[in-house]
């Protein structure tokens, strides 16, 4: 038996699964770590952690399968996108990694478009955006000088994991199309692009189709970890691009929702298809010639991580010494509660927003607090608010001509059968789970197996591998409802974009 490693590099963990050659998940296993705020809407964290989770990781699944390290075929990676890590020209860090929710470089991105023009849409396929790679590089052109010219290099989060196991410098198409400075539709760095920009294109690793073997796990790494020397690592994706293959969203009319940190709903494409208005990411695929568009919620997980965080501190103690978990007991309180959660709406703009309102100054708001609101009400509403949110995001994609068969609902937010049928109720489409439940882990692992041979393509692997289940259909009566509280929830951003705006210029 041969077996694979998929690896997510995600925002609250590091998830490592252990495949064998069918798909099947043989051990797993999380280590988390914390977001770094120094400011409101900054958000970094610190590439070692990535990497101690890693290594972590690696070694507990390991352990845990007792399998003979040599019979690992190969790793996939997949992470978090957009942000940045910095390396000097012996290759150490520079500073935090800034990453894809930080909306400090605004002002970045609008000399990115006053520079490039209609440019920028035609080389990379989107609007400028804050949450890309490309204005935080700028952000510290700006404001960190002394750091700027000592970069020699730049990464992504799942390339530096690459970097600390191989020694390569490499990322892939699919995590490279959100920095910004990748020819989308050519799936190869702009050199015009960075001219136009003053960014030096030596400081770019090289870019690859996301099955491709960038490298092989050196000395250090295999000590650290447990792994052989020599086991190949694979391009890999994106944690979006990633979750769509393991999501098997790589045909005409497959969709999926992944309500993880961020919640994102994906439409694979044969062809670039760009929203004019710029309100969803058009972005090159995990899989060799195809690409795909997505709409970002920020503050999806994230939101209701936050809530739980700050206002269910002594239940989230309770469920762990029982050994439950927190986010079950949440959801058990939500459901009771009638659709609406008694009239209170809520925005989760907590890092600013991308779909459908490109807004670093968005804020979350609870609107319609009564007296007769409980904690379990203003939970209700941040889930509710949520799934709004990812309703704002399936309509733009029907609006560009994408007919979703079914939703494939992944993420944490996907175990909850509740959260399921919230998310049916709204898409008004059935919504199916699949049966290996481990989303970017399993696509990473996927692409590795076709570098290394041991798959013939992405579409047969996914046809072997992956198989549907949960099917939760709509009910009509509880759409209805809900179409009542999202006709207000819309409202409300254009009642307030202003007033956000005044409140980032305060203090
Ligand atoms: C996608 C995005 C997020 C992050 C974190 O554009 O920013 O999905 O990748 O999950």
């Amino acid at each position: 038996m041969k077996y694979l490693i998929g690896i997510d590099i995600g925002t609250s963990g590091t998830k490592t699964v252990l495949f064998d050659q069918f798909g099947g998940i043989v051990a797993s296993s999380i280590f988390g770590y914390e977001l770094i705020q120094p400011k409101n809407g900054w958000a970094e964290q610190d590439p070692l952690q990535w990497w101690k989770a890693t290594v972590l990781g690696i070694k507990d699944v390991l352990n845990q399968s007792k399998i003979n390290p040599q019979d690992i075929a190969g790793i996939g990676l997949s992470g978090q996108m957009h942000g940045l890590v910095m390396l000097d020209s012996s290759k150490n860090l520079l500073r935090n990694s800034i990453i894809w929710c930080d909306g400090r470089s605004d002002l970045q991105a609008k000399k990115i478009a006053e520079k490039c023009g209609n440019k920028i849409i035609e080389i990379t396929a989107n609007p400028a955006m804050p949450a890309f790679t490309a204005a935080k590089l700028l952000w510290v052109k700006d404001n960190e000088p002394d750091i700027y010219k000592q970069c020699a290099h730049i990464l992504l989060p799942k390339d530096y994991i690459r970097f600390k196991l191989t020694g390569v410098l490499a990322t892939e198409v699919s995590d490279a199309s959100g920095m910004q400075l990748l020819d989308v539709p050519k799936r190869t760095w702009s050199g015009e692009l960075c001219e136009i920009l003053g960014i030096d294109t030596k400081i770019l690793p090289e870019v690859y189709e996301s099955s491709y073997i960038s490298g092989y796990v050196n000395a250090q790494a295999a000590e650290e970890t447990g792994l052989c020397k020599g086991t190949p690592v694979a391009g890999g994706a994106g944690d979006q691009a990633a979750s769509a293959v393991g999501n098997g969203i790589i045909d005409k009319g497959r969709v999926s929702d992944t309500l993880g940190s961020s919640g994102v709903v994906f439409a694979h494409t044969q062809e670039p298809l760009i929203d004019k208005l710029g309100r969803v990411h058009t972005f090159c695929h995990a899989v060799e010639g195809q690409w795909h568009v997505m709409g970002v919620t920020q503050g999806a997980g994230l939101s209701l991580k936050w809530f739980k965080d700050n206002f269910y501190q002594t239940e989230a103690k309770q469920a762990a010494d029982k050994k439950l978990n927190i986010y079950d007991i949440i959801m058990d309180q939500v459901q009771k509660l009638k659709i609406g959660a008694d009239n209170l709406i809520f925005l989760p703009y907590l890092m600013g927003e991308r779909t459908p309102h490109l807004d670093t100054n968005a804020r979350g708001v609870f609107f319609g607090i009564s007296a007769i609101h409980t904690k379990a009400h203003f939970a209700r509403a941040v889930i509710e608010g949520i799934t709004y949110s990812q309703r704002d995001c399936l309509n733009i994609l029907i609006d560009m001509g994408i007919e979703p068969e079914y939703i494939v609902a992944g993420g944490g937010g996907a175990k909850s059968p509740y959260w399921r049928k919230m998310l049916a109720d709204n898409f008004k489409c059935d919504v199916y789970t699949l049966q290996q439940d481990a989303g970017g882990c399993l696509g990473a692992a996927i692409l590795s197996g076709i570098g290394t041979g041991l798959y013939k393509d992405v579409k047969t692997a996914c046809e072997n591998i992956l198989k549907l289940e949960n099917k939760t259909t709509p009910d009509m009566a509880a759409s209805q409802i809900y179409d009542q509280y999202y006709k207000i929830y819309k409202a409300l951003y254009d009642d307030l974009k202003y007033r956000f705006k005044i409140l980032s210029e305060v203090g």
